[in-house]
């Protein structure tokens, strides 16, 4: 930085404080930061170290002698006779024993044991000072530049946290009190969820939901936001003397009514610092509210008032700030990932970065809509936020001239794996790979539903033989299941005899099946077991099913046409087809039913309701016997509703029949009108 020449000084400190203004105004005024915090710690942090080679150059409006931005013009203002200080920052072990060293220098502290320090959190919100008269809240401000801030004295009054009125006796004449408003987490996330239901702007984060709830003009929207408020200094005191140390202060301040951070603690030297800073940076996840590091004290009055201040900040306490959790990168490229499943998953590339002590170079970006929500294109700079064990999130795209001019990812329409055809019906989130056990991505998943209970029930083929026979090459489709003999078995490691004889045996025994379990046994997308049940019954052979185009797959009970669409992609997939004829060569088979479709389907259009107990069938075979006549059961009564059955001690569902007029059966007619259509 000093190999820097004064005109090229200059000129990076004008664009510095140019950016740094432009920042803190969109920070501290607007409450839309720009910029993460780490990023802006940078810039500020590069102008202080060309400042001080080049002192000549540091000018009365430089960022670097003021705090904050100006303050709005909404509220009135209020000057502040004690100036709201910033704090400086140290950002590892070193830099802090550089400042207790200039301190201890400073003072000339030679007393063996270090300075008494105080640790406290450092809350993540917004600096508030507040006046009290004789213990009454008279006026409550924001910082604003430091110098003056603005009147949020009615929001304040809404907070449950500042005591309105102060507890004890014989309080001083005038009390100046600062802390930190903020929005503990819990609150933060019920309030967003809150915004969404009502369609309301979602806050980035803690900070900017408490300072957007502090800006309201309507102190009745305040009152309705979880703000608290927690005490961390005095600033003025009339009437009374000042207490001789700041853990005496806080003590104080909670007699009188104030919140304290749990988490304050009080010790001598570098070596106690950075074990407080340890403790609380791995406590920093489970606190409920947000910290960006820990503030550091000198806990003795004398000693604070030896050391003094400097332009913008104390030189008796200092921000010992954590890995940031919020960090700017560029995103180099959006690829594909299938799952499991098929669902194809944009993940973004980022280029690595350390965020909160981790490397980070990949990061989820769910599904495409996420993509065009963040309006993310390879080249843009983005926001990565990482907390806890927490994966890591790109939050936001930093706005830049170049981004009109980047490259739109869209959806590929061949898998990335496999390259057969990507799917997306309309309306749904997610897409997917069509190929289903034709994809590698896929293959373990699909094979292992396809021997599931519920689908060809193959007793003892479970996961982990199914990873060891597709890794060993054994198994690459459903249909290999049915050529495995005992031999290749034994090959699989630690596969007994007897193991691999009834492995057979169930995979024999399989063989046998009904269309439904078939086709639910093939995972299509959608097609969950029911669905699959209804198939079965519509279409009664699997020749008809396969055919179907799609007005004959809609006219299926329940079939809407994501499942229809769904059903038609899988079975164009060439792949797909020739798995099922193998698996049908292999001797898969099943009793060909009679098929809905071919037959009347007198309750076509007609909706049932089942209710109460039925004496000689049970509900779910009433139920069956109905939809293959054509009838929609539902669970519910409605207007539409054409019959309800009630059965013994019927409840609510027949009280609401009567009262829309719903036509009521019993038992008997129920079962009169099925022998009919026998
Ligand atoms: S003391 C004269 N204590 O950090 C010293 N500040 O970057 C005044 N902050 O404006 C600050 N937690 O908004 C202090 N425990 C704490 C704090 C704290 C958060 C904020 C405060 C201040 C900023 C300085």
């Amino acid at each position: 930085m000093s190999g820097l020449s004064l005109d090229d000084a200059v000129q990076r400190l004008m664009q510095l404080r140019k950016q740094l203004h432009a920042h803190a105004k969109a920070y501290y005024v607007d409450d839309a930061p720009t910029l993460p915090d780490a990023d802006y710690d940078a810039l500020y942090r590069e102008l202080l170290t060309l400042e001080a080679t080049f002192p000549s150059l540091v000018t009365a409006d430089s960022p670097s002698q003021r705090v904050g931005a100006a303050a709005d013009t909404a509220f009135s203002s209020v000057k502040h006779d004690v100036p709201m200080l910033s704090l400086d920052n140290v950002f590892s072990e070193t830099e802090f024993q550089d400042f207790d060293r200039r301190l201890r220098e400073r003072l000339n502290w030679e007393v063996a044991v270090g300075l008494p320090y105080i640790c406290e959190p450092k809350f993540d919100g917004l600096a508030v000072t507040l006046h009290y008269r004789h213990g009454q809240l008279v006026k409550a401000a924001t910082r604003g530049d430091g110098s003056s801030g603005e009147d949020i004295t009615a929001n304040v009054l809404t907070i449950a946290t500042v005591p309105k009125r102060l507890a004890g006796e014989n309080l001083p004449e005038h009390l100046e009190i600062r802390g930190e408003v903020l929005m503990p987490r819990a609150g933060f996330l019920a309030l967003n969820e809150r915004q969404i239901a009502a369609g309301e702007k979602v806050f980035a984060n803690p900070r900017n939901a408490a300072a957007g709830a502090l800006r309201q003009l309507d102190a009745r929207i305040t009152a309705q936001r979880p703000l608290a408020f927690y005490a961390y200094a005095l600033a003025a005191i009339s009437g009374a003397a000042w207490p001789s140390t700041h853990s005496q202060t806080l003590r104080w301040f909670k007699s009188l009514g104030f919140v304290i951070a749990d988490e304050v603690c009080l010790g001598h030297g570098p070596m106690f610092v950075q074990q407080a800073w340890q403790t609380l940076l791995d406590s920093r996840d489970s606190l409920p509210f947000d910290i960006d590091g820990m503030v550091v004290k000198v806990d003795d009055r004398r000693l604070q008032q030896d050391l003094g201040f400097v332009a913008r900040a104390p030189r008796w306490a200092v921000a010992y700030k954590f890995p940031a959790q919020e960090v700017s990168t560029t995103l180099e490229a959006i690829d594909f990932q299938v799952g499991r499943t098929g669902a194809l998953t944009p993940v973004a590339r980022l280029r690595p970065v350390n965020v909160a002590g981790v490397v980070v170079s990949n990061a989820t970006l769910h599904n495409m809509d996420e993509v065009q929500r963040l309006d993310l294109r390879p080249g843009d700079t983005v926001v990565i936020y990482r907390a806890g064990d927490v994966i890591p999130k790109v939050m936001r795209r930093l706005d830049d001239e170049a981004h009109a001019h980047r490259l739109i990812v869209s959806l590929p329409s061949a898998c990335p794996v496999c390259g057969s055809a990507v799917m997306r019906p309309e309306g749904e989130v997610i897409a997917r790979c069509s190929a289903g056990q034709f994809c590698p991505a896929q293959r373990k998943e699909a094979i292992r539903h396809f021997a599931s209970r519920r689908a060809m029930d193959i007793d003892g083929l479970g996961e982990k033989w199914i990873d060891l026979m597709v890794d060993a090459g054994l198994v690459n489709s459903t249909a290999d299941i049915y050529r495995l003999t005992q031999e290749q078995l034994l090959s699989l490691p630690r596969m007994a005899e007897k193991s691999a004889n009834n492995l057979l045996a169930a995979i024999e025994t399989s063989r046998e099946t009904t269309l439904a379990r078939f086709i639910y046994a093939l995972g299509i997308a959608n097609v969950g077991e029911a669905t699959a049940e209804a198939f079965a019954r519509q279409f009664g052979r699997w020749q008809a099913f396969q055919e179907a185009d799609e007005v004959a797959l809609l006219a299926t009970p329940d079939v809407g046409p994501v499942v229809a669409q769904s059903v038609m992609s899988y079975l164009r997939e060439p792949h797909n087809v020739s798995v099922i004829n193998a698996l049908m060569a292999a001797g898969v088979r099943w009793p060909d039913q009679a098929a809905a479709q071919d037959l009347p389907q007198p309750l076509l259009g007609q909706t049932w309701v089942l209710t109460g107990t039925l004496s000689t069938l049970s509900r779910d075979e009433a139920g069956a016997r109905l939809k293959a006549l054509g009838a929609k059961v539902s669970g519910s009564v409605s207007a539409k509703t054409h019959v309800l059955v009630a059965g013994e001690s019927a409840g609510s569902k027949l009280t609401k029949a009567q009262e829309l007029g719903v036509t009521v059966w019993d038992e008997e007619q129920l079962l009169s009108m099925l022998r009919e259509h026998e």
